[in-house]
């Protein structure tokens, strides 16, 4: 388990194998026991399966054409635009991510961008104006963790004496 959890990547490099319904359907549950604030549980998740809306949707801006490779995505949708529906969007999107990788494939968040590339996204897949959509979480069978983007910020993690003190605030 928290092998599972210190392993999980963005994975931006997917082979073109299908996601079995089995498996996405135990991703969608992982997905819907997420906590939420005063679990309101205000959020819809839209499964994307159709190659010709990943790829209308991986043209949306450069850094997320990768996701054109993968084989679907789970597009989050949350009711307002606040601080505490993008944490439980946040929480979601990473037991999304963790469930994959726990059951052998990799997820991979992409940001539709601004304001009217987010509109662009709503009327693609159908979302009323009045929701907020920020990103899909791409789902597929990993092939690299290496992020192929050109000009790509190197990986790895701060050291824990770098981002930890202890008692009082300390750097
Ligand atoms: C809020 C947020 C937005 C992100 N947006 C994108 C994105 O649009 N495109 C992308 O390729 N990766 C995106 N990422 C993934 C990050 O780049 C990734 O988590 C980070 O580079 C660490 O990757 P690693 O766990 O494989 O080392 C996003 C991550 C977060 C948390």
């Amino acid at each position: 388990m928290i092998g599972t959890l210190r392993t999980t990547r963005q994975i931006r490099q997917y082979a073109a194998e299908p996601v079995p319904d089995g498996v996405l359907r135990q991703i969608l549950q992982v997905a819907r026991w997420t906590g939420s604030s005063t679990n309101r549980q205000e959020w819809h998740f839209i499964v994307v399966r159709d190659r010709d809306t990943i790829v209308k949707l991986s043209r949306l801006r450069t850094p997320i054409s990768w996701i054109a490779g993968a084989p679907l995505g789970i597009a989050i949708v949350v009711d307002e635009d606040d601080a505490s529906h993008a944490y439980d969007e946040g929480r979601a999107t990473e037991r999304i991510l963790v469930a994959a990788h726990a059951l052998g494939y990799g997820g991979g968040i992409a940001w539709y961008g601004d304001a009217s590339q987010q509109a662009e996204v709503k009327k693609l897949l159908g979302i009323p104006a009045d929701k907020t959509a920020r990103q899909i979480v791409m789902i597929g069978r990993p092939v690299s963790p290496t992020d192929p983007r050109p000009g790509a910020r190197p990986g790895g993690r701060k050291p824990l004496a770098e981002i930890v003190s202890y008692d009082r605030y300390s750097k």
